[in-house]
C-alpha cells in the first residue's frame, strides 16, 4: 500500500475524530443526566423526534435506515447518560448524526426515546436458524459478505447489521438492493458509511485490462476499486482509457425471485439477530 493511499484512508478518520464533541464527564446518575418526565416535556420530545429522528428511526421508533428504538434495551445507549451522549454527539463512522439542539431539547428527545422503549417489542415472523442456513446455502451471501471475519469483503460487513438496520430496511435490501444507493453525483464523502458510498465502477486501462468493482476511494488523480473476488486495485486515472460509474446499480441480486416469502422472513430474522461488534 502506498503512503499516499494509506494517508487517504487515515485522514478522513482523523477528521471524524476531531469533530467528536468533548463530553462533560458527569456520572450516569448525576442530575445533569436525569431525563425530564412532565407531560409537556414528553410532548415536546415526541414532536422533536418526528422532525429530527423519524426519517431514519421511523415515526413510532420502529426503525428504518436506523435501528428500531422501540425496544427495552439499546446497546449503544445502555443508560441515560449514554443516550444523551449518542443523541448530542452521534455515532462516529456511522450514519447516526450528532444534533445541534440545546441540551434541554436533547433531554426531551431522550425521554421520548425511553418512552418508545416501553412499547411492546416488534415480533418478527421468521426463524433465524433457518435463515442462517439460507444465508450459507441457497443465498450464497458469503460470496460477497462477511460475518465475524468469515466470507468476502466485497459487500458491507454484516456482523452487526441487526444493530444498525431495522427489519423493514433489511427486507427491502433483499428485495430491492439498489433502493438505498446514491443516485446523485455527490462526491466521495468519508463520513458516510460504506453502503451509502457504494458505487459500482467499470474501468479499462490503456493497456487493455477491464476491471469492475466497488469504488473504495477516489481523488482527482487515482481510484481504488475492489473486485467481487475481494482483490483491490489501485489505479492512476492517467492510466485509464475509460471510466464508467454505475450510479444506482447494485451488483447484489434481488432475492424476491429466489426466495419464497417464508424464506425471506427467515433470512430477515437471521440478519436482525446479527448484533455483534464489528
Ligand atoms: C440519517 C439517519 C439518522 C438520523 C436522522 C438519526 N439517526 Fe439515530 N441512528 C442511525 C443509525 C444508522 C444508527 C446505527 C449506527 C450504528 O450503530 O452503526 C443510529 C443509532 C441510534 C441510537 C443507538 C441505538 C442502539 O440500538 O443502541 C440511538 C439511541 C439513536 N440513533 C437515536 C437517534 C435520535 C434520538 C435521533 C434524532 C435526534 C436520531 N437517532 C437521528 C441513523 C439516524
Ligand atoms: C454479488 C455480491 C452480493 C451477494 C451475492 C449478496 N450481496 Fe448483499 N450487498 C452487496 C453489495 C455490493 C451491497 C452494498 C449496497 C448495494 O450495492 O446494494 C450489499 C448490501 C446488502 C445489505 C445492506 C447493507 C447495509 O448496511 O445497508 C444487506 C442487508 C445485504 N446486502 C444482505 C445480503 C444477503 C442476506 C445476501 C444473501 C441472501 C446477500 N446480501 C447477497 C453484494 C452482494
Amino acid at each position: 500500500m502506498s503512503v499516499r493511499f494509506a494517508l487517504m484512508l487515515f485522514l478522513p478518520a482523523l477528521g471524524t475524530l476531531a469533530q467528536e464533541p468533548h463530553q462533560p464527564a458527569a456520572a450516569p446518575s448525576s442530575p445533569a443526566n436525569r431525563l425530564p418526565a412532565s407531560p409537556a416535556d414528553l410532548a415536546a420530545g415526541a414532536a422533536l423526534f418526528q422532525v429530527h429522528c423519524a426519517l431514519c428511526h421511523g415515526p413510532r421508533g420502529e426503525g428504518g435506515k436506523g435501528p428500531a428504538l422501540a425496544q427495552p434495551f439499546l446497546p449503544r445507549a445502555p443508560d441515560d447518560a449514554a443516550l444523551l451522549r449518542v443523541i448530542a454527539g452521534g455515532i462516529p463512522l456511522s450514519e447516526m448524526p450528532g444534533s445541534q439542539l440545546p441540551a434541554p431539547a436533547i433531554a426531551q428527545i431522550a425521554a421520548h426515546v425511553r418512552a418508545l422503549g416501553r412499547l411492546p417489542p416488534e415480533r418478527l415472523p421468521g426463524d433465524a436458524a433457518r435463515g442462517a442456513q439460507l444465508y450459507a446455502g441457497k443465498g450464497a451471501c458469503a460470496t460477497c459478505h462477511a460475518i465475524h471475519g468469515r466470507g468476502s469483503a466485497f459487500g458491507p460487513d454484516l456482523t452487526a447489521i441487526g444493530a444498525r438496520r431495522s427489519a423493514a430496511y433489511l427486507r427491502r435490501a433483499l428485495l430491492d438492493p439498489a433502493a438505498d444507493l446514491p443516485q446523485s453525483s455527490v462526491p466521495y464523502r468519508s463520513d458516510v458509511s460504506l453502503p451509502e458510498n457504494f458505487l459500482f465502477v467499470r474501468a479499462t486501462t490503456r493497456d487493455g485490462r477491464a476491471l469492475a468493482g466497488a469504488r473504495i476511494n477516489e481523488d482527482a488523480f487515482s481510484l481504488q476499486l475492489r473486485e467481487p473476488s475481494g482483490r483491490v486495485h489501485s489505479l492512476f486515472k492517467s492510466e485509464l482509457a475509460t471510466l464508467h460509474k454505475d450510479r444506482g446499480f447494485s451488483p447484489m441480486p434481488a432475492y424476491g425471485e429466489i426466495f419464497s416469502i417464508p424464506e425471506l422472513d427467515n433470512l430477515v430474522a437471521y440478519l436482525a439477530s446479527l448484533r455483534g461488534q464489528k
